[in-house]
């Protein structure tokens, strides 16, 4: 499959070109390509539905497309920088266009944290990680609760991280760039519920997968069939924000009434 830059692709279950009927109403998932986002879009492969697969890694996210196409699915994939924001945009308009978006899942983000033998991140790393993280998903959800609100129907999935409820030393960018998407998504979804859009936000805490992040002690590890069986449920039934699994829900309890010196000791802590 030759798949370039903002390049459509659509194929039936026997993998032969095919246009997806006009009137199908579709799912979009950004970072298709990726480990969360490739075991959210293979399980909501349903047979006859459309999926919208954004991703930059060609070769993963023809992976995830045979394999949601084998489920019955009708696939398009997208190789798509998020970071370059008109394209984003134009994207999002013109697949929203031609298959209105009912549910939109953005997965999409990167994990960074400090570089090994580093106290800080590279200021680019933080520019990045901002724009990435929070600045490419909010500017779609708003693109994307707009054209469903028109609509009167549509409902967007935002994937935080437990990461976001605490100034983390190790990795400030990261953790900002979620905490600032939860606040994000609080206030569209109060903008936009009103005209029949629903906002969910998930914030896992660590995901057990064979590229799982940098080595770092990583509680209540969770495996990633179950991690995203649980944001589909929690979507599907309409959850404001589900935290996965629910005890970094106490964890964030903690740091909010923790003394600040006590609580910026643990982090430290953590830090070393
Ligand atoms: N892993 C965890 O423990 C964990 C915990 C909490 C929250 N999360 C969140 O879950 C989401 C998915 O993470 P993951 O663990 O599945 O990581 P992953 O396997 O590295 O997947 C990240 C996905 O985001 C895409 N992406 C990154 N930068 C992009 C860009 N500039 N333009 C377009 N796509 C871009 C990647 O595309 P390519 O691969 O094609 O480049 C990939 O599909 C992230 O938002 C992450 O913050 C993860």
């Amino acid at each position: 499959m030759n798949i370039r830059q903002g390049e459509q692709k659509l194929s039936a279950p026997s993998g032969k070109t095919q246009p997806i009927p006009p009137v199908l109403r579709a799912t979009l998932v950004t970072g298709a390509s990726g480990a969360l986002g490739g075991a959210l879009a293979r399980q909501s492969a349903v047979s006859g539905e459309a999926l919208l697969l954004w991703g930059r890694d060609a070769l993963r996210l023809a992976a995830v497309a045979d394999d949601c196409r084998a489920a019955g699915a009708l696939v398009q994939v997208r190789q798509l920088d998020l970071a370059d924001t008109d394209a984003m945009l134009a994207a999002l308009a013109a697949d929203d266009g031609a298959w209105p978006i009912a549910s939109a899942l953005l997965v999409a983000g990167q994990g960074d944290a400090v570089p090994p033998g580093q106290d800080l991140e590279p200021p680019e790393q933080v520019a990045r990680l901002a724009n990435v993280n929070l600045g490419a998903p909010a500017a779609l959800a708003t693109a994307l609760a707009g054209r469903m609100a028109a609509r009167g129907q549509g409902r967007i999935l935002l994937v935080g991280s437990a990461a976001g409820f605490h100034a983390l030393p190790h990795a400030p960018a990261y953790a900002a760039s979620k905490a600032g998407l939860a606040r994000f998504a609080e206030a569209l979804r109060l903008a936009v519920a009103p005209k029949g859009v629903q906002v969910t936000l998930v914030s896992p805490g660590f995901i057990d997968w064979a590229g799982g992040g940098r080595p770092i002690p990583r509680p209540l590890l969770i495996p990633l069939d179950v991690v995203a069986r649980r944001i589909l449920a929690a979507f599907a039934g309409g959850a404001g924000h589900a935290i996965i699994p629910r005890r970094f829900a106490l964890l964030r309890l903690l740091d909010r009434l923790l003394p600040g010196p006590l609580r910026a000791a643990v982090l430290r802590r953590l830090n070393a």
